[in-house]
């Protein structure tokens, strides 16, 4: 072999190893689909995960304009499927997992008096067990990687210590739980002897589907919303792991 075949075979060796990897759940649309665009551009190897990516066009779209993007099917509810993902992705190092899917579970449906208590087990699966299914799934995965990240997208909603007004309680609960439920996780001895670091992170007040037909004026876009986020979980360290933080860097009272 040539010293100019051998100088590209390492140069090539060096840039795959280089590239960082991170999963997404929740990808089809608003913050998750950013997530994956925004990763995508920065080179990194995005694995893009949604209910049904086959039919979405968007994230079809972007895997078509990038072949760092990789789709995948994962229901955060299936927990055979999350187990399914994770013996197919076995050998893949995952640097940062974001378990980003979430719902707020409708308006009408949390009134007190009138519960509806399947919308609210739906909204505790998908917010609270799918995240941490998916990191006991994932922890190894996460554990083999360079970064060794997980960062949920909780919400400011999720702080017993600021509730005014009676409002959205499935959507404040979940988030208060996916709080507790990840602070545990932070310190349990598995995740503590394997260096993972657990993230919890606000996104602010974020113009997507969610927020749909409440007022603007106070929301930010989804691109900034993002920007901040991606400038957070690259500061995110073992120091920062089990505390919840705004993505503008302000540290969270719980
Ligand atoms: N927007 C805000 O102001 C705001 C504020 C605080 C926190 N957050 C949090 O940020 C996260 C993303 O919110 P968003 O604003 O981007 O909401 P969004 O535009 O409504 O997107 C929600 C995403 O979650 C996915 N999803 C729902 N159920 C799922 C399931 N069972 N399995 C897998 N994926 C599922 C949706 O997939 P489908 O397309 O298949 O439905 C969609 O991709 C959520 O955790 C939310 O609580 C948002």
């Amino acid at each position: 072999m040539t010293r100019i075949a051998t100088l590209l075979l390492s140069l090539f060796a060096f840039s795959a190893a280089e590239a960082a990897t991170v999963l997404i759940t929740g990808a089809s649309r608003g913050i998750g689909f950013e997530f994956a665009k925004r990763y995508a551009e920065q080179k990194w190897d995005v694995i893009a995960t949604a209910r049904s990516p086959e039919d979405d066009e968007a994230l079809q779209a972007l895997a078509s304009a990038h072949s760092n993007v990789r789709l995948e099917v994962l229901d955060v509810t299936d927990h055979a499927g999350i187990d399914a993902l994770a013996t197919k992705l076995k050998n893949t190092p995952i640097d940062v997992l974001i378990n980003n899917a979430g719902v707020a579970g409708g308006r009408n449906t949390q009134d007190f008096g009138a519960v509806d208590y399947s919308v609210f087990n739906d909204v505790m699966n998908i917010n609270v067990l799918g995240p941490l299914k998916v990191t006991e799934a994932f922890l190894d995965h996460v554990a083999a990687s360079d970064q060794k990240k997980i960062i949920n997208i909780s919400s400011s909603e999720g702080r017993l210590s600021q509730v005014r007004g009676s409002r959205q309680p499935f959507y404040r609960a979940s988030k208060s739980a996916l709080n507790m439920v990840m602070k545990n996780v932070s310190i349990h001895p598995t995740v503590q002897e394997k260096g993972v670091i657990i993230g919890l992170l606000t996104p602010g007040f974020v113009d997507t589907d969610f927020t749909a037909g409440l007022p603007k004026q106070m929301m930010i876009d989804v691109e900034t919303s993002v920007s901040r986020s991606m400038a957070m979980i690259e500061k995110y360290d073992l120091e920062m792991s089990g505390r919840y933080f705004a993505n503008t860097g302000e540290e969270m009272t719980w």
